[in-house]
């Protein structure tokens, strides 16, 4: 569904700051792939997700989504087909308007109607209660919340609704459990895989969390350099526990897995 071929992004080039954070790279990505991803701190993952959403352009290679060249297409048309979170949850809400407010401008994405029509929100409201209940917060009964007033783990799992309430071909997340305590960031993550698996959407997960990575999705891409190191899946990965991926890590790479938290 999505293929990069010989991808390479370099910032600022020609100058002794030069960095090829994406070097010849190349993936394919299959249709209900949930591929999580790890590797140091500026191996490039972030760079991958922006390449692939269009935030930054690349210098050499092609993007293809559904055979389609997309290698040129602006990011808020590739956002029409691509959902997007982060690690900060201040990021993908806007916090002086309520929790259907917000929701009304996600569900307006790619449609013509002005989303701020009152009489169009009364009429999203159920399915907005409906999206909502699962997560097992509360939000559905507070709809006229203001967004600031929410728990940065409320803020997160909003915001994977809003990225999701239109299915989106792809969901791209980049760390978006990091900033939450651990018991907020796990409810995050089982509501993370309760909405990929019940829309079967196709998802790229940066975490800096080995056991998170093995743990959820069906293959696991390790970044080094703006490369691929290495791609686990199937048996391999099922067998793969954190201390062997390290070790693999630093076999692979000549390096050892330097970053904030392993475990
Ligand atoms: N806007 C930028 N300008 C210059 N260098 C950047 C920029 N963004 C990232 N880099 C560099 O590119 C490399 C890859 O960064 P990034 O993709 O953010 O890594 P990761 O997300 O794996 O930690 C790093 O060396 C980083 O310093
Ligand atoms: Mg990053």
């Amino acid at each position: 569904m999505l293929e990069l071929k010989d991808v390479s992004l370099i910032f600022n080039a020609s100058t002794v700051h030069e960095k090829k954070a994406l070097d010849h790279f190349s993936l394919t990505i299959e249709d209900g792939d949930f591929i999580t991803i790890i590797g140091s701190n500026g191996a490039g993952k972030s760079t991958l997700l922006n390449a692939i959403a269009g935030t930054l352009e690349i210098d050499e290679g092609s993007i293809f989504m559904d055979q389609k060249d997309i290698t040129f297409m602006p990011e808020h048309k590739r956002a029409n087909f691509i959902g997007r979170l982060f690690q900060d949850p201040l990021k993908g809400t806007a916090p002086h308007m309520s929790v259907e407010e917000n929701l009304g401008l996600a569900f307006c994405r790619g449609k013509k109607y002005n989303p701020l029509s009152k009489a169009i929100r009364k009429k999203d409201r159920p399915l907005f209660k409906e999206v909502l209940k699962p997560l097992e917060l509360g939000l559905e009964e507070r709809l006229n919340t203001q967004v600031g007033l929410l728990s940065g783990g409320q803020r997160q799992a909003l915001t994977l609704c809003m990225a999701t309430i239109v299915t989106p071909k792809l969901l791209l997340l980049d760390e978006h459990t990091a900033a939450l305590d651990a018991k907020t960031s796990e409810q995050v993550m089982n509501i993370t895989q309760k909405i990929v698996e019940t829309h079967h959407i196709t998802t790229l997960m940066i975490t800096h969390n080995i056991a998170l990575a093995l743990k959820y999705g069906n293959k696991t891409l390790v970044m080094n350099d703006g490369k691929i190191s290495f791609m686990l899946e199937g048996e391999e990965r099922k067998k793969m526990s954190v201390e062997k991926l390290i070790q693999l890590y630093s076999q692979k790479t000549d390096q050892m897995f330097a970053d904030r938290a392993l475990l």
